[in-house]
């Protein structure tokens, strides 16, 4: 499949050329938490600028509360921003008016859970949820049409033999299967951005790998973009692009994902990777590093969110909010102290 793939720096320069697939402007969104007095806002996500480009595998990485999935719902349409803008292929998203503009934009963006299956009901066979995804999506299809193209796409995903494995039901599918199926429900709406909200965590480390070659195989051979939330630094060095650090609502660190593991510059990720041992191993963020602040952010001062757990902190960071600034190309960090050169090192 990769020999007829297209070159995937030319294909970037173009999309470079032409302006990101997705991005965001300033995207925050706000809950309010409590009631009376004590009621309180809860930050999940404050001004987070980011481009998605096409043919591009952005990993979306971060401890436990620090945003990511509200990101992906925010992208999804499923929540509104408080503030900020989405533009996707230039538009703003605030321009979606019309039901037929939304299903428009769902099919072009769809979205992948943790496990697709939970929400639906068992008694379906796994037929179901992609003949109802074409028929609301892809109206234009006859029902042999829309068949032929389950069929199409499962095979797409390995699924095979497709014709059998749509008749099965859910249980009889193990975890990395259904994880397919997600994926086959969304390529049949032929996305241009298929959104993983930690498509891979719940699989076994084994099965993981088929998965996320899987992944790359559609960004490589269907030319679609993916959004990847994990936890998991390992698996976002093996198939991402770029990679995003989050921390507590906001953006830490962005960068073409071997630039940003290689020479860390916010201590942010420099405390993420001192915690793995051997970076090709899978790491769980919550697990080796959730130490220290909480990251759920309610009502914040202006200031760092990292500064108490960082050993670099200096007088400014108490009072400050440090912006994202471009330190090399293309590598970007939300710290006062972080430097282009490499000489500055919190952790490991
Ligand atoms: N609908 C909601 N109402 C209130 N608070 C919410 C809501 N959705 C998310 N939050 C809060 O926003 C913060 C960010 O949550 P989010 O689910 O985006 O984190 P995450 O990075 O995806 O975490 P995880 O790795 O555990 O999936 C958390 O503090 C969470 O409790
Ligand atoms: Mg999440």
């Amino acid at each position: 499949m990769t020999d007829q793939a297209p070159d995937q720096a030319a294909a970037r320069a173009a999309a470079t050329a032409t302006g990101p697939l997705l991005r965001t402007d300033g995207l925050t969104r706000h809950f309010r938490i409590g009631g009376g007095i004590s009621r309180k806002t809860l930050h999940a996500v404050d001004d987070v600028s980011l481009a998605i480009g096409e043919r591009e595998i952005v990993a979306l990485a971060g401890e436990s509360g620090s945003g990511k999935s509200t990101i992906a719902r925010l992208l999804a349409r499923i929540y509104q921003p408080t503030s900020g803008e989405i533009y996707f292929q230039g538009e703003p998203l605030s321009g979606l008016r019309s039901r037929e503009q939304m299903l428009r934009y769902r099919s072009l963006v769809p979205m992948v859970f943790q496990d697709p299956f939970s929400s639906i009901n068992p008694v379906f066979r796994v037929s179901h949820g992609i003949l109802r995804g074409l028929k609301l999506h892809r109206p234009e299809l006859s029902k042999p049409q829309r068949a032929a193209e389950a069929a199409r796409v499962f095979e797409t995903v390995g699924l095979t033999p497709a014709a059998e494995v749509l008749q099965r039901y859910p249980h009889e599918l193990s975890g990395g299967q259904r994880q397919r199926v997600g994926f086959a429900q969304a390529l049949a709406l032929r996305p241009k951005l298929i959104l993983a909200d930690e498509p891979v965590s719940m699989l076994d480390v084994s099965i993981r790998i088929g998965l996320l070659n899987l992944m790359a195989e559609l960004r490589d051979s269907q030319g679609v973009s993916i959004l990847y939330i994990t936890h998991d630094i390992a698996s976002a060095r093996y198939i991402a692009d770029r990679l995003i650090v989050m921390y507590a609502g906001q953006i830490a660190e962005a960068g073409p994902v071997e630039d940003v593991l290689a020479s860390p510059r916010h201590p942010y990720t420099q405390l993420l990777l001192s915690a793995v041992p051997d970076p090709r191993a899978p790491l769980s963020i919550t697990a080796e590093t959730d130490r220290g602040e909480p990251p759920r952010v309610i009502d914040p001062v202006p200031g760092c969110r990292f500064r108490w757990r960082c050993p670099l902190a200096i007088d400014e960071c108490s009072h400050v909010t440090p912006q994202l600034r471009q330190l090399l190309p293309d590598h970007d960090a939300a710290c006062h102290v972080a430097r282009a050169d490499a000489g500055i090192r919190a952790f490991g």
